[in-house]
């Protein structure tokens, strides 16, 4: 068992090291508001904050010394108040499509508005 910090809260998980993170979110913890889509670190679907840096959780594993999670919003667990208002314009621009990917790009835009608040369609 090793102590696994999620949303500010230590869980005791039995996984082997090398364990991609997404897995122990979804398949230890139950976190399913994560996603699987490619496992290859190309679609974004499992996008997750990891010491607050948006990460594509299929790709990295789920120990490392320091680490801490953030999992998307989920029923269970108050969202941040970054995430409520990227939730908020997500359905004020009728964002969704068919809606499995969305938790890992709100993490993306969160991620993004954080270190770049007002964002243009520029690449600088
Ligand atoms: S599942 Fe596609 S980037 Fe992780």
């Amino acid at each position: 068992m090793q102590p696994f910090i999620v949303n500010g809260q230590s869980h005791n998980v039995d996984v082997e090291p090398d364990t991609p993170l997404l897995w122990v979110l979804r398949d230890t913890l139950g976190m399913t508001g994560t996603k699987y889509g490619c496992g290859i670190a190309q679609c974004g679907a499992c996008t997750v904050h990891v010491n607050g840096v948006a990460t594509r959780s299929c790709s990295v594993q789920a120990f490392r010394r320091g680490r801490q999670n953030r999992s998307p919003p989920s029923r269970d667990l108050p969202p941040t108040a970054c995430c409520t208002r990227c939730n908020m314009s997500w359905l004020e621009h009728d964002v969704p499509q068919c809606g499995y990917c969305q938790s890992g790009m709100i993490m993306a835009v969160a991620d993004l508005l954080k270190n770049k608040p007002k964002p243009t369609d520029g690449r600088h």
